[in-house]
């Protein structure tokens, strides 16, 4: 076959004209300005929003401002060494971190690498950062119960698997004991749990890690830590990156259940790089999309539908107020996210109620359809009183003679505000909180001093669990039927006659003027007197509060 050369030159012409240069534009660019972890690119036109860019150095870039004529990224790695003129790739792909079962008793960075000095994550799997929450048509209702462990939560604020429940308090208020109560808790109840540590001091980061590790909770649990020292992006990225890694477990078919703490220091990274990307500022500050955020990351919370697999992601963000002020910016937007808030209060904390929480404006929206059915009858109860024992108590202070009616409910809520005291790392199972609340709402503490409640509780259970199968059928049929609350009540019973109250404060009016009376044998004598020192504390207080100090069954 033979060519003519003017056939040629017109192949040559048409493939010239063929011929573009926009590769280099769109795939390749040049950091044109480079400061504060941040970098100004020109080029890249074809880069879209939160995609990964490589730059010399082995640093790597997240494409977030796509702006006319150049893109602003942040850079994670050691971008000191950037420099303009540098040249920068696109690698087609939204930011993704490695996720999978490899990742399970690991303390990692927001880039899914090591921080506990252990092997490299061997994993060939990963998921995008950002990924678009399952629509309503996915979803199931929420139903399942994820305990806490906390009776104070699992019995009035009901979190269940797929839920949000935002923790909201001051610092130091107990909101990282609540998320690390609540991994202890889950331990053999199949869920992986993920705390994402935002802006925290390491070495606090270590305690949490080594608290998990001694009670065995490592062992389905990953922490994805992004220190107060390190750079904002990063800390920006941590809540997503869990986020990612508890997508994994969700798609699966599996249960996963993530910790952000806190998503306030979350805004602040995001307000300090917004503001070096030039963003506009907002309210406090914040660029205008804060909310969008927070609820994008939020919404990834989720309970799958049957045919998804059923999976769950439950999500626990907390937030920490200033001087408990849930009306600043952040705690409201992340307030009307989440589907209830656990909201503790500073002035409880240091009264001696801890957990913290203030149950009149904690509230799980998803509510009592998390309980199993034992619970959901003794919490209604519980509600009720306690609700009528803050009522009266903010006025009772003040007055002076109040009727056996008032008395008898301030006295009964005292004693049911002890019952839900916990000290941290003890959580209780399902069947044991529902026998304690059960005695404290059926009067069983009314007549024991308040300091003798906690004690008065951990013996009953012990009681419980080695007779009888009360426990048992709780938590087996999950419901306290007749039967059931028939034989826990004789059990109580019988317990109640074996307590002895501690020897009583001599400071309490009655007990002072029954020592007076007889001697010092009074108080030593319902020491050893089990049986009758209920009844004896019993009658003592009775006639304090009635102005009527007469020792009349102390001896
Ligand atoms: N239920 C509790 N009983 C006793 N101490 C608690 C309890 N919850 C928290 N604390 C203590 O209170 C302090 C603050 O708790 P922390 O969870 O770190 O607060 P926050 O995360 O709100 O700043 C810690 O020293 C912790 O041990
Ligand atoms: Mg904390």
């Amino acid at each position: 076959m033979k060519l003519r050369p003017d056939e040629i030159a017109s192949i040559l012409k048409s493939e010239i004209e063929r011929y573009e240069v926009d590769v280099d534009v769109e795939e390749v660019g040049t950091v044109i300005q480079i400061g504060d972890g941040i970098a100004r690119i020109y080029g890249l036109m074809g880069c879209v929003a939160l995609e990964k860019l490589e730059l010399p150095h082995g640093v790597t870039g997240l494409a977030l401002n796509l702006e006319e004529d150049n893109v602003a990224a942040v850079l994670f790695g050691e971008w000191e060494k950037i420099e303009e003129g540098d040249t920068v790739k696109r690698t087609g792909q939204v930011m993704s971190v490695p996720v999978g079962d490899a990742l399970v008793g690991r303390v990692v960075d927001p880039l899914g690498i090591p921080l506990d000095g252990g092997a490299p994550i061997e994993t060939t799997e990963t998921r995008p950062l950002e990924f678009k929450a399952p629509g309503v048509v996915d979803r199931q209702p929420v139903k399942e119960p994820l305990q806490t462990g906390i009776k104070a939560i699992d019995a009035m604020i009901p979190i269940g698997r797929g839920q949000r429940e935002l923790i909201i308090g001051d610092r130091g208020t107990g909101k990282t004991a609540i998320c690390v109560d609540t991994i202890l808790n889950q331990k053999g109840q199949d869920v992986i749990c993920i705390y994402v540590a935002i802006g925290q001091k390491a070495s606090t980061v270590r305690q949490v890690e080594e608290t998990l590790r001694s009670n065995g909770a490592m062992d389905y649990t990953i922490i994805v830590s992004a220190p107060a020292s390190e750079a904002a992006p990063i800390k920006y990225m941590a809540p997503y990156a869990g986020c990612a890694m508890g997508e994994y477990f969700l798609y699966n078919g599996k249960h996963a259940l993530l910790m952000y703490d806190d998503l306030s220091k979350h805004a602040d990274a995001y307000r300090q790089m917004s503001l070096l990307v030039r963003r506009p500022p907002g309210r406090e500050a914040y660029p205008g999309d804060v909310f969008y955020l927070h609820s994008r990351l939020l919404e990834r919370a989720v309970k799958l539908s049957d045919e998804l697999g059923a999976g769950s992601l439950t999500a626990l963000p907390v937030i920490e107020t200033q001087a408990g002020d849930v009306s600043a910016y952040i705690p409201t937007n992340v307030i009307s996210i989440t589907d209830g808030q656990i909201f503790l209060q500073g002035d409880l904390f240091y009264s001696g109620v801890r957990p913290a929480i203030n149950a009149g404006i904690s509230v799980s929206r998803v509510g009592g359809n998390a309980q199993r059915r034992a619970m959901r009858k003794v919490a209604g109860r519980l509600r009720l009183d306690l609700a009528s024992y803050r009522a009266l108590e903010a006025f009772a202070q003040f007055a002076s003679e109040l009727d056996d009616a008032t008395q008898q409910q301030l006295r009964r809520g005292q004693r049911l505000v002890a019952t839900l005291n916990q000290p941290q790392y003890s959580p209780w199972p399902f069947e044991e909180q529902v026998a304690a609340i059960w005695a404290a709402t059926n009067g069983y503490t009314d007549g024991i001093e308040v300091s003798d409640v906690q004690r008065f509780n951990s013996e009953l259970i012990e009681y419980l669990r080695a007779g009888g199968r009360v426990l048992e059928a709780i938590r087996e049929s999950g419901d306290l039927s007749d039967e059931t609350e028939a034989e826990l009540r004789s059990a109580v019973e019988s317990f109640q006659e074996s307590f002895q109250g501690t020897d009583q404060d001599p400071a309490d009016p009655a007990v002072g003027s029954a020592t007076g009376a007889g001697g010092d044998g009074g108080t030593e004598s319902n020491a050893s007197d089990g049986g009758a020192q209920a009844q004896a504390a019993q009658d003592a207080d009775a006639g304090a509060d009635a102005g009527d100090a007469e020792p009349t069954t102390a001896g």
